[in-house]
């Protein structure tokens, strides 16, 4: 199905890794009715089987190059949610077979990667969206029109903060191969991103990177705290901290703020959970608390691509915002 999906009609999609946030996001999918879970991929068989059961519709694959040689002309896109490193190599052959592309964060582990499959996408004029999950809160469309409705006024600084106290409990994780990193690419790129959508400036440029990384023992590369700094231009200076297992007090510290000359728009998470979030608007010596969310906003992302590519394929610039996350990304491993 190399063409334009039928219009008004839900796409046909391949998911591919069917581990923690794969399954979760294909059951979204298939709930919302927004897509067709048409093939299913893993390399672990009694996942595959598994979730088979559920969907017995779709194709079953244990690799990728035969659902696509078998069956990428029968379908509209791939989803990918495997370990890090396999992201860009998985993409790139999607999108050889025309498919469009949701790709769980990080696109690619180093800008080389991601600038190489953004310019094939491009090239073959696919959809290409990464599952930034935090734009799915509703506190992040309201920090994002706070923004430009100019409420905030100039907005001169952004500060960033994701502590994860329990951090990973997967091998890959701890393998730099197949991770890429640690916390900040776990956890830093969702900031980095909220920050660059809630400003609109997927393309803007990036200067001043200073990065502190501490590694865990005994996994050099993968980092358990980075601290970074960075300077939009013609925009605010930015600071980022992230962490797996630091002592922190509580499960998970998440705030996102940007302070403006008008006000102080912030995005924090509440009682230490990984899943309640509110949105505040701060003004001298008052806040006021605009927006809360609870779960439901974790899957908003993969079903509004999937409304988005039942009526378009083509390429989209808001991906361009990933070349930017990247650069950081290679600054803070050094590569
Ligand atoms: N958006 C978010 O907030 C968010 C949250 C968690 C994880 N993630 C990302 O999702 C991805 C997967 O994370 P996870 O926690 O679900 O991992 P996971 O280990 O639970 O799942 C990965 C799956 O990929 C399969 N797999 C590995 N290599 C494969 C291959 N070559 N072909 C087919 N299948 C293969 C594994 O068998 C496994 O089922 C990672 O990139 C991670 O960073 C994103």
């Amino acid at each position: 199905m190399s063409g334009a999906a039928s219009e008004a009609q839900p796409p046909r999609i391949a998911f591919l890794g069917l581990g923690w946030i794969g399954r979760m996001r294909l059951e979204a999918l298939a709930k919302s009715g927004a897509g067709i879970v048409a093939a299913l991929c893993d390399a672990d068989a009694s996942r595959l089987a598994e979730t088979a059961q559920k969907h017995s519709t779709a194709e079953t694959f244990s690799d990728l190059d035969a659902l696509l040689k078998e069956a990428g002309d029968r379908l509209d896109a791939l989803v990918i949610a495997t370990p890090n490193a396999l992201h860009c190599r998985q993409g790139l052959a999607a999108l050889e077979h025309g498919l469009s592309l949701y790709v769980q964060k990080p696109l690619g582990i180093e800008a080389a990667e991601v600038d190489r499959l953004l310019d094939a996408a491009q090239t073959a004029d696919r959809l290409v969206e990464v599952d930034y999950t935090y734009r799915g809160l509703s506190g992040a469309a309201r920090l994002r029109e706070s923004v430009e409705s100019g409420e905030l006024g100039e907005i001169f600084y952004a500060e960033g903060v994701f502590h994860n106290a329990y951090g990973p409990d997967k091998a890959w994780c701890f393998d730099p191969a197949l991770a890429g990193g640690g916390a900040f690419l776990d956890l830093g790129v969702h900031l980095v991103d909220l920050i660059l959508h809630s400003l609109d400036c997927p393309e803007a440029e990036i200067a001043d990177i200073t990065a502190w990384r501490r590694d865990l023992a005994d996994h050099p590369g993968i980092d358990g705290f980075t601290a970074l700094n960075f300077h939009l231009a013609r925009g605010p200076r930015c600071r980022i901290m992230t962490s797996w297992h630091a002592h922190t007090g509580k499960d998970c510290d998440f705030r996102l703020t940007l302070f403006g000359s008008e006000g102080t728009g912030e995005i924090r998470n509440t009682g230490g959970s990984f899943f309640d979030f509110e949105f505040l608007r701060k003004t001298g010596r008052n806040e006021e608390i605009l927006a809360a969310d609870h779960r439901e906003w974790m899957d908003r992302g993969i079903i509004a691509w999937s409304r988005r590519l039942a009526e378009m394929k083509s390429y989209n610039a808001s991906a361009e915002i990933n070349r930017r996350i990247a650069k950081i990304v290679d600054a803070v491993y050094d590569r």
